[in-house]
């Protein structure tokens, strides 16, 4: 199978069940033409974000790793009106495209954007009190996703879910020395995970418009 194969996949099913939205296309555009990598999720994992969310009936979201704002649109779309996602984005220059793209979806008001590298930002979430989170997606620098599940994890209520994505990263994570720096941390989280007693979790390795990668959802048991 090739990856050509799997882009047309992805764009199959995006056409029917994720299709053109203004508001997510314009966020493409927007983040495109700031020059911001394109790294976003894909359609069809955008939207399974927003079905775990819709299935949770979330009204907290926690989100690391905003890029241009696309993930958030998808997830910020299942909440109610008084819901609440914070974003955290290291980059002022991206937060500032996501701003832009997540006002125009009409989320100005229930997203809160935080700008800083997430772990000076969390200790400021701390003393607001900030969470419980129905479902935490951890997708900002990927040698730090062990340290964001673990504050995730003091931070989600019992039935909530905390999703990491890049976790396979064309196959590497079954690699003990692999080249790629993030991997051992993936590898750490696997054995948080695993000696975890309040997660249950799972990882799913996804091929698709980005490649061969994968992601973990982590139920929080209490
Ligand atoms: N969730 C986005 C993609 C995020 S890409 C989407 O799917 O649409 C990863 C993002 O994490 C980048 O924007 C990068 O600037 C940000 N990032 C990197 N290091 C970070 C840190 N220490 N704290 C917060 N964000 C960080
Ligand atoms: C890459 C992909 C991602 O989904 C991400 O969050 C960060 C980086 C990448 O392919 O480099
Ligand atoms: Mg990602």
């Amino acid at each position: 199978m090739t990856q050509e194969r799997w882009t047309a996949v992805d764009e199959y099913v995006s056409g029917l069940l994720a299709p053109y939205d203004d508001a997510l296309d314009a966020a493409l555009r927007a983040s495109d033409e700031a020059g911001l990598p394109a790294i976003q999720v894909s359609p069809p994992q955008g939207k399974l974000l927003q079905l775990l969310a819709l299935a949770l009936g979330a009204r907290t979201i926690l989100e690391f790793g905003t890029l241009g704002g696309y993930s958030t649109i998808w997830l910020g779309r299942a909440l109610p009106d008084d819901g609440r996602l914070i974003t955290l984005e290291a980059s002022p220059e991206y937060a500032e495209v996501a701003r832009g793209s997540i006002e125009r979806a009409g989320l100005g008001d229930v997203v809160d954007l935080r700008v800083g590298p997430a772990l000076d930002t969390l200790p400021l979430l701390d003393a607001e009190s900030a969470g419980p989170f129905d479902l935490t997606f951890i997708d900002a620098d990927k040698v730090n996703t062990p340290n964001y599940f673990a504050w995730a994890l003091e931070h989600s209520r019992p039935g909530g879910l905390i999703v990491a994505d890049n976790v396979v990263r064309g196959g590497a994570l079954a690699d003990a020395n692999s080249d790629d720096p993030t991997i051992p941390a993936q590898r750490r989280f696997h054995e948080m995970l695993a000696a975890e007693p309040r997660v249950s979790a799972t990882t799913i390795q996804t091929v698709g418009i980005k490649g061969y990668d994968g992601f973990t959802i982590a139920l929080v048991l209490s």
